[in-house]
């Protein structure tokens, strides 16, 4: 078992197989990311799989595969089978922006895929325009469809922004509701890497949006879930995920592998370890040891509720959020 200097076991491993992404989300990525890791750079998939499987011998139950976008990393499906053929009681999830899941889904359910997480940030296309710099929305619902037809759990992001798509709010929620999808509204995380000027809403906001229309009720948390839960009176559940609240972090389980093979104990600091050496090297036992230390330095919270916080200049799209 991986467990912290604060009490609180690891078993997540969110696994970032490319930076690179096909849109350009206003809160996350510039329009012109300054530059990309080499390709050479980047760890195989075999090479990656060497270091999950000693991740899951220690006890991690858990894997997300992110980006950056991790579709447009090519035999993709193969990476999912390998960690599935590993351990098929794995959990094994994948966050998309959708617009390569059509005619992919079903692959990837296959592979051993179980459930996938999308961002739905508007229902109108020019504000999915907007906000990705891309016509996206069209080719996103399709691929949603046809991850909920081949039996994938679908659960959607939103990220709220004031003057841009705060009036969505209502709209995103029923979508997801007709569709028997969770929402999960994300409070805008503060990023150097994000255009200036967003405005993000917090939890209160938020359910005070919610609440004009439809009654709720505070479910908690469920299990180590980042996200806040409430449900309507007809039993539909969506979430809040607050990192600005003071408690976020007392529950985390995760740590994150970038595709270039950096181990990072908490997404809100600069410090990392690498295990990029140690794996080409084919040294397992050093890379154990790099797991066992980033376990050992997790930083106890995020400092994003501190007036004079300095966040990580590292992006979320290296590190997938
Ligand atoms: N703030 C909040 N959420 C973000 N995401 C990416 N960047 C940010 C940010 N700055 C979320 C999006 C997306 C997921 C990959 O990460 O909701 O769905
Ligand atoms: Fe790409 Fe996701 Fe970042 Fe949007 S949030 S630019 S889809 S990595």
């Amino acid at each position: 078992m991986l467990i912290d200097s604060y009490g609180r076991t690891v078993d997540y491993l969110r696994v970032s197989v490319t930076e690179r992404c096909n849109f350009r989300c206003q809160y996350c990525m510039p329009e012109k990311p300054f530059s990309w890791v080499p390709k050479e750079n980047l760890l195989s998939f075999e090479e990656l799989f060497e270091f999950i499987k000693v991740a899951i011998d220690e006890g991690v139950k858990k894997i997300r595969i992110t980006g950056g976008e991790p579709l447009l990393r090519e035999d993709l499906d193969k990476f999912i089978k390998m960690i599935y053929d590993y351990k098929n009681d794995i959990d094994l999830a994948m966050t998309t922006n959708a617009f390569l899941l059509k005619g992919a889904a079903q692959k990837l359910k296959d592979a051993g895929l179980k459930r996938i997480n999308v961002s739905i940030d508007s229902l109108k296309p020019e504000m999915a325009e907007k906000i990705a710099k891309k016509d996206v929305l069209k080719q996103v619902l399709e691929g949603v469809e046809e991850a909920l037809a081949v039996g994938l759990k679908v659960k959607v992001n939103m990220v709220p922004m004031k003057g841009l798509n705060d009036n969505e709010i209502l709209d995103v929620l029923e979508y997801c509701k007709e569709r028997g999808m969770v929402v999960r509204f994300i409070e805008y995380m503060e990023n150097v890497h994000a255009e200036v000027d967003i405005k993000g809403m917090q939890s209160p906001e938020l359910l005070s949006v919610i609440g004009s229309r439809y009654a709720y009720e505070d479910e908690g948390f469920d299990g180590h879930s980042p996200s806040h839960y409430y449900k309507l009176e007809d039993g539909y559940e969506f979430g809040i995920i607050e990192p600005h609240k003071d408690d976020f972090c007392k529950k985390c389980n995760r740590i994150r592998l970038t595709a270039e093979g950096n181990l990072i104990p908490c997404l809100y600091f600069d410090e990392a370890m690498s295990i990029h050496d140690a794996i080409k090297r084919g040294d397992i036992k050093e890379a154990a040891l790099v797991l066992k230390e980033v376990i050992r330095t997790k930083p106890e919270k995020n400092r994003w509720n501190d007036d004079d916080h300095e966040v990580s200049t590292r992006a979320f799209y290296e590190t997938g959020g």
